[in-house]
């Protein structure tokens, strides 16, 4: 079972940002399987960085698109990222010192956040980048 599934409560009426959202629970479902299946020491490496590249690039385009359509809530929105950009480099500190006990942490942290920032905070620029033809 996923640990996170998509569906349309998340959806912020931009195909680029659903898909990648629908990416970044993907390979949090991947690594939370791969843990589930006993396979974390084999390729949790890897889904880690997948995970983290999932959300630096997410971040990045969300931003890009609230920048070009001077989004108001841009800078407040930007230090939400940053705030768990700076916790996955901590858990990914964790990981590199050999701390197991992170990955359990770090998917429920992220399923929680994702969740969260998806409803909470993604969903209100949603009426702006409709308004500004952003699609
Ligand atoms: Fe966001
Ligand atoms: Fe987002």
């Amino acid at each position: 079972m996923a640990l996170l599934a998509w569906s349309k409560k998340y959806s912020v009426g931009v195909k680029k940002l659903d898909d990648q959202h629908e990416a970044f629970m993907g390979s949090l479902n991947d690594l939370h399987s791969a843990m589930m299946m006993g396979k974390g020491q084999e390729i949790g490496g890897p889904l880690l960085d997948k995970l983290v590249k999932h959300a630096r690039d997410h971040f990045a385009a969300e931003e890009r698109l609230m920048e070009s359509s001077r989004y108001p809530g841009l800078a407040g929105h930007r230090a939400l990222h940053q705030d768990l950009t700076r916790k996955v480099d901590e858990f990914m500190a964790r990981y590199k010192s050999g701390d197991k006990a992170m990955y359990l942490q770090l998917l429920h942290f992220m399923r929680t956040w994702l969740d969260k920032h998806l409803l909470e905070e993604d969903s209100k620029y949603v009426p702006w980048l409709k308004e500004h033809g952003v699609s």
